[in-house]
């Protein structure tokens, strides 16, 4: 496992870590300041659980940031086709981006290494990725430091692109 800061290293996700993308799935959700979170079973949604559900199909690709044993964060991708279309669609050749770290360990830089080091690992295998945000998000920052483009903009989600090749 690659040591990306002291005590912090990255590890491929497997089928055994769907519980722990589950919860991912539900902080990966942007809650505006002020506001409430939503209830835990949000992500019972089917909007939101086919990003994770029966992880480990042909073409699931995702990391986990671990510190001392303990899993804190994960990016991961899927394709979203067909009847099951993710919000961030570009195509049935783009896979999607979902990242969450959990919230007392963002801001550390956790969340860029986790990206970054996806992009080394997928670049053979996939042109671009794609993702969609909430224009509110400060998230909307990070993806555009790491070379993320708007590609479509509803005045409240963005849609972004980053080409891999
Ligand atoms: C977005 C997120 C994955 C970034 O990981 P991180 O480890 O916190 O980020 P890093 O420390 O590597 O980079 C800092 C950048 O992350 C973003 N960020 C930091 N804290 C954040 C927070 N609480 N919520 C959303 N984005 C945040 C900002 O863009 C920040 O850049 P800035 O300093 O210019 O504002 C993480 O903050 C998070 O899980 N946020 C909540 C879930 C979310 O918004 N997921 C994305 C849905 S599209």
């Amino acid at each position: 496992m690659p040591l990306i800061a002291q005590n912090i290293q990255i590890r491929p996700l497997s089928k055994n870590d769907e519980p722990f993308l589950r919860e991912m799935l539900y902080h990966a959700i942007f809650v505006p300041e002020g506001a409430q979170p939503p209830p835990r079973d949000v992500i019972r949604n089917p909007e939101l659980s086919r990003y994770v559900n029966d992880w480990g199909q042909p073409g699931d690709d995702g990391y986990v940031a671990v510190i001392r044993d303990k899993p804190v964060g994960a990016v991961w991708i899927r394709l979203l086709t067909g009847n099951d279309k993710g919000y961030g669609y570009v195509d049935d050749e783009t896979p999607e981006l979902s990242i969450a770290i959990l919230p007392e360990y963002r801001g550390q830089g956790i969340g860029n290494a986790l990206i970054t080091y996806l992009f080394t690992e997928i670049y053979e295998r996939h042109p671009a990725v794609c993702l969609s945000v909430s224009e509110e998000n400060p998230a909307c920052r990070l993806y555009r430091r790491l070379g993320f483009e708007e590609i479509q903009n509803d005045g409240t989600s963005v849609k972004m692109i980053r080409k891999l090749i």
